[in-house]
């Protein structure tokens, strides 16, 4: 159970949309930010979701004990034009990595471009970055963490969830790593607190000065990836890290490509 007035009292939020049991908040947080009525930042919790989506056609599984919430957060476009809001995944990954590090400051966190963060290598966040059709200003950010829902010991529970073996392979949850159950409130107030200190940086001073931070933590930088584009075209080449607007840099046998949006394949 959420202690709401410690969340309230976070900076980012204006208001918070609680619920039990939500098919997806992201799902929600659309609905509420198109009515307009919303007071933003808008944050949208459920304890459990009953139908999460991913990127794409993909669905998100998370058993009790995860974190799923929503955002709906005010982009002025004189500060964060549509064309930047690539960089918004990247900004809240990186505020993700940063919340979990003081909870796990020995282990390795990092951000997998565009929109997952990984702890020692296997994917525990994941984030769903979304406009709102007809609105300039305003945009939907969807992030799950696996926090007490183990993902090494889960079972399959619904129709479409990957097989288990190979969720284990790539997945991960803070107390499969260490064992510790966490305060959940605790960890999205820091979770709130950092996204908040990112992304009022991110829109009075541009995203070149987070690249530095998330160059730091950047997952694929230095692998052979294999690239989705918007459009289906794929890309193979070694990932040479993020450059200052945030676009992914890419050696291919073709030359030196740069990708502002995609999906991540393969690496290795
Ligand atoms: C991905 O890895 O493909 C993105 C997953 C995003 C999941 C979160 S959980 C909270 C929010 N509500 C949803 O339905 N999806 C996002």
């Amino acid at each position: 159970m959420f202690d709401l007035s410690r969340l309230a009292a976070a900076n980012l939020v204006a208001q918070i949309d609680y619920h039990e049991s939500l098919g997806s908040t992201s799902d929600r947080a659309q609905e509420l930010a198109a009515s307009g009525a919303a007071a933003l930042p808008l944050l949208v919790l459920a304890e459990r979701q009953t139908a999460g989506r991913g990127r794409g056609a993909n669905r998100w599984f998370a058993a009790e004990g995860a974190l799923t919430f929503s955002l709906v957060l005010s982009a002025p476009p004189d500060q964060l034009p549509p064309h930047r809001w690539p960089e918004v995944a990247l900004v809240a990954g990186l505020a993700v990595c940063e919340a979990l590090q003081s909870l796990v400051p020995a282990s390795v966190l990092q951000v997998k471009w565009p929109n997952d963060v990984y702890l020692a290598g296997r994917k525990i966040c994941g984030i769903l970055s979304e406009s709102l059709p007809g609105w300039r200003d305003r945009l939907v950010v969807g992030i799950g963490v696996n926090v007490n829902n183990s993902v090494q010991r889960s079972e399959r529970t619904g129709d479409g969830e990957p097989e288990t073996a190979e969720l284990r392979r790539i997945a991960t949850a803070l107390i499969d790593h260490d064992g510790l159950p966490r305060d959940l409130t605790a960890t999205l107030v820091s979770t709130l607190d950092h996204f908040d200190r990112r992304w009022t940086e991110l829109l009075t001073g541009g995203f070149a000065p987070l690249a530095v931070a998330y160059r730091q933590r950047c997952f694929l930088t230095g692998k052979t990836v294999m690239i989705q584009q918007p459009g289906g075209a794929t890309l193979v080449g070694m990932c040479r890290g993020i450059d200052d607007d945030g676009v992914l840099g890419m050696r291919t046998f073709a030359g030196e490509q740069r990708v502002r949006s995609g999906s991540v394949l393969r690496w290795e």
